[in-house]
């Protein structure tokens, strides 16, 4: 899964950005991608082969009829062993060539034979970017199924702030992981993930809540969205950004993420419920900053907060989170029992390297048949496969189970 002993064609045309390309080869070097390099004459200009060979040991291509190339021998090979082909950054004077089919270089003759997902990520000057050639080139690929990457707003070459910064490398990762996995193990199914903590207020400025950061939550929908899924995000306040290409619903209070959940779970085929959402909210909201009063002690009156995993009823296979401090598999029993979950991944939070703002987690499966599998300590991106795979393996052992006639 991902991006490991997958081949990534990256190319790399003549824009001041074509520098942010060597950490993007680096990246994806590192997260287990072959990357042969295809540069074009103009980004020779910006950054040599050498850096790109270095950082992945592969060789870089400028000239179809480069003599020691094996593209002299047989000039679409890579086309055809690309995973994807990742152009990054794209120029305009690119761009244009692929809305036009060019092939005289490796790249665009590349673009043209393979049959691999093709992706883009624009870096120019504003006006560049906004002049209606440009943005018809942008159109045309889009239509033909090119994914866009970017560009974003920003500080500019031509110290301009305005539209036309490459994309992060992470935003790029990200694309070319989602684009590899359009046809995984989760195409066509929809996936709801719910995220973060919840936070009850108390008055304008004060409120309850825990230390969730969605960490564990992101990393599901970021697995399942790379699995092929659609995916929904329901969130609690977190300082994480969007991932991309998935529908994010923020919301604060534990009322606010019922109503999120329940919308989107309508179609649902698999939910994973990891936020923490508060069991108990204030009574009362005070409408102004609540004062400090004569006594050494206070009152505050809670209310008992709906159980959101188990109101949400449908089709779909439900997995929950447990977070405990102890009694962990006992407790684990009791949520999935009183729940009606098809699998609990209990949390033990005073496990080292486990639990809030860390980015890995120590979790125990617990499954309805009793079964308990103990997960060594993983990433939380390690921790989120694993459980995509068990709610995989619900849906088959569901399809396997005979229809009973009325
Ligand atoms: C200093 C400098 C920076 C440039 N930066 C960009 C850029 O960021 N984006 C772009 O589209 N063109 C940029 N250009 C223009 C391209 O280099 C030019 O259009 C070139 O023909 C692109 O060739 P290629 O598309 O084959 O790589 C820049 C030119 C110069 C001289």
């Amino acid at each position: 899964m991902g991006l490991k002993g997958k081949t990534i064609v990256l190319g790399v045309t003549g824009s001041i950005a074509a520098y942010k390309a060597a950490d993007v080869a680096s990246k994806l070097a590192q997260a287990g991608a072959t990357v042969p390099v295809m540069m074009t004459r103009a980004a020779l200009e910006f950054i040599t082969p050498l850096t790109f060979r270095s950082l992945t040991h592969q060789q870089v291509y400028v000239d179809w009829y480069d003599a020691g190339s094996d593209l002299a021998i047989q000039h679409v090979a890579l086309a055809n062993q690309a995973d994807a082909v990742l152009v990054a950054p794209a120029t305009a004077d690119f761009l244009a060539k692929l809305v036009y089919g060019f092939a005289d270089d490796p790249l665009s003759g590349t673009i043209l034979a393979t049959q691999a997902p093709v992706l883009v990520a624009p870096a120019m000057d504003g006006h560049m970017y906004d002049h209606p050639a440009t943005q018809q080139n942008l159109a045309t690929l889009r239509s033909r199924g090119v994914t866009i990457i970017g560009p974003e707003q920003g500080h500019l070459a031509s110290g301009l702030t305005g539209m036309g910064r490459l994309s992060s490398t992470e935003t790029i990762l990200a694309y070319v992981k989602m684009a590899l996995g359009r046809s995984g193990d989760l195409a066509g199914l929809r996936v709801v993930v719910s995220a973060g903590p919840t936070e009850e207020p108390m008055d304008p400025v004060r409120h309850i809540s825990n230390r969730s950061t969605g960490r564990m939550g992101f990393a599901v929908a970021e697995a399942a969205r790379d699995r092929g899924a659609t995916v929904t995000l329901v969130t609690g306040p977190t300082v994480l950004p969007d991932p991309v290409g998935v529908k994010v619903a923020r919301i604060r209070t534990a009322l606010q993420m019922l109503d999120a959940t329940q919308s989107a779970v309508r179609d649902a085929d698999i939910v994973v419920m990891t936020a923490a959402v508060a069991d108990y909210r204030p009574a009362i909201q005070a409408e102004q900053k609540m004062k400090k009063g004569p006594g050494d002690t206070t009152v505050m009156e809670l209310v008992k907060n709906p159980d959101i995993i188990a109101t949400i009823q449908g089709d779909f296979v439900k997995i929950g989170f447990a977070a405990e401090s102890e009694d962990l598999i006992r407790n684990a029993r009791t949520k999935l029992a009183e729940k009606r979950l098809d699998l609990v991944a209990a949390n033990d939070i005073t496990a080292p390297g486990s639990g809030f703002a860390v980015d890995t987690n120590k979790v125990l499966l617990v499954h309805p048949s009793g079964e308990v599998e103990d997960l060594p300590l993983m990433t939380k991106a390690e921790v989120a496969d694993v459980i995509l795979d068990r709610a995989v393996a619900v849906r088959q052992q569901r399809a396997r189970q005979p229809v009973v006639a009325g």
